[in-house]
């Protein structure tokens, strides 16, 4: 069920596409309905070209055959297609279960509209049930990380800040750093948690985007909803 809802959220946002356009392209499974659907269409003639916000993602292009492009060459896009972890009030998201959040970060920043397609099961009254991902630099990871846990005490949030694990080891992200998930259980005010967080010198980016999606597109039983700020 979650899978067929992912793929209406996908199928959507490809009406959101327009020939000539630059698209950012996003990571995780809903991303990927969405890529393999572009793939269908350039294969049938439409004209685009993508920047994706991961290696993974940048796979699959490769694979379905949508052509692909940097943020070097094409640094403003039209429009980036990417899910979400969670989906608040004012589309104040949170990125990063797929270990993505920055690169998602900087491509829709550099994009002019941001679709979020996602299931019904990422809309939350209160975003921070779903753990925070914070993209943290190597060095001095330990120390980061408590910094993080004394910014977010300062906030009045508690809650386990753990580095993300694969088979005992770290997760590294494609661009080199570790990921740290706050479990705050809910965060209150997203924009002082994201001034504290980024006034932390270890701390690269977190996966909170304040004011960066123009729309959801959100599917469940009934249909799409377009939820916009
Ligand atoms: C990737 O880092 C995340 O921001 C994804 O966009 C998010 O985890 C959504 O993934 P699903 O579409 O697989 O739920």
């Amino acid at each position: 069920m979650s899978g067929e809802l992912k793929l209406a959220a996908a199928r959507a946002a490809l009406e959101r596409v327009e020939d000539g356009m630059r698209l950012g392209i996003g990571t995780g499974s809903t991303a990927e309905a969405f890529i393999r659907l572009l793939g269908d269409r350039v294969r049938a003639g439409l004209s685009i070209v993508g920047v994706p916000t991961s290696d993974r993602s940048a796979a699959l292009c490769r694979q379905v055959g949508v052509p692909l492009t940097s943020l070097d060459d094409c640094p403003e896009l039209d429009l980036t297609v990417d899910g979400a972890d969670e989906i608040g009030p004012g589309l104040v998201l949170v990125k990063g279960g797929g270990a993505a959040l920055l690169r998602e970060k900087i491509v829709a920043g550099a994009s002019a509209r941001m679709t979020v397609i996602a299931d019904a099961s990422k809309l939350v009254d209160e975003i921070g049930a779903y753990p925070l991902p914070i993209e943290v630099n190597r060095f001095g990871f330990e120390a980061t990380r408590r910094a993080i846990e004394r910014a977010a005490a300062r906030l009045g949030l508690s809650g386990t800040v753990a580095a993300r694990m694969r088979d005992g080891e770290r997760v590294v992200t494609d661009e080199g750093h570790y990921l740290v998930d706050a479990s705050f259980g809910r965060i209150g005010d997203a924009e002082a948690l994201s001034r504290a967080l980024l006034d932390i010198p270890g701390v690269v980016q977190h996966g909170m985007f304040i004011g960066m999606a123009s729309e959801a597109l959100v599917a469940d039983a009934r249909g799409i909803r377009e939820i916009r700020v």
